[in-house]
């Protein structure tokens, strides 16, 4: 709920646009905690959120689930290190979305904190397990991916860093498209890359993901 706010006074959400998620259990069931359809982040409260299965079906709560509930599930089965899942449509990522370019590893901290340069994940129909699937494809074993004409996802091992996540890649995305106007953009030499894409898999690893 925080989140959801901060998201939109971060400006990376705005309206209903976007959504939040967090994995949870109930003897142990698999669900998932996530923010309603169609709900301004500004008058959302806390029993709006709604708990649902992997099928969709509520468990809790009266509102009906995010439209994007299918491509949140779709990324807790594909990564059992993922605790929480945040979409936005934020400017920046959304420009490099729409122009279908992926941001290279421009930055260190990209490497080190979202697994290298931000992939672009094939266009998916809003709301369908396509959408999950082409998402997935494309984020691999990184923190964050582009969805082509839409977004971007960012996850985390939880809701901070996802949110962390997703601040990163706005402001990655901005970078790109500014260097882009100067000139040309000069991604990291491929052996740092190297050397920090080996600590983003230590500390993967660490929290259960895919090796
Ligand atoms: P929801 O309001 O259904 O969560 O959808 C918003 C959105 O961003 C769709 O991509």
């Amino acid at each position: 709920m925080l989140v959801a706010k901060e998201l939109e006074r971060l400006g990376l959400v705005a309206g209903s646009s976007g959504n939040v998620s967090a994995r949870v259990q109930e003897r142990g069931r698999p669900l998932l905690v996530i923010t309603p359809t169609s709900r301004s982040y500004s008058s959302l409260r806390v029993r709006d959120v709604v708990v649902i299965d992997y099928e969709g079906e509520p468990m809790r709560g009266t509102l009906p689930p995010s439209s994007e509930t299918m491509l949140h599930v779709a990324v807790y089965q594909a990564r059992r290190d993922v605790g929480a899942v945040i979409h936005t449509h934020s400017i920046y990522a959304s420009a490099c979305a729409v122009a279908g370019l992926e941001v290279p590893p421009l930055l260190d901290e990209m490497v080190v904190y979202l697994g290298g340069g931000i992939k672009v994940a094939e266009y998916g129909f809003p709301g369908t397990t396509e959408l999950g699937a082409k998402a997935c494809a494309a984020l691999g074993d990184r923190k964050a991916v582009l969805l082509r004409n839409h977004g971007m996802v960012g996850v985390g091992a939880t809701l901070e860093e996802a949110m962390g996540v997703c601040r990163l890649v706005e402001r990655a995305a901005h970078i790109f498209v500014m260097a882009s106007l100067l000139g040309s953009p000069t991604p990291l030499p491929a052996d740092v890359v190297e050397k920090e894409r080996a600590l983003y898999g230590m500390r993967l690893r660490a929290e259960g993901g895919p090796s």
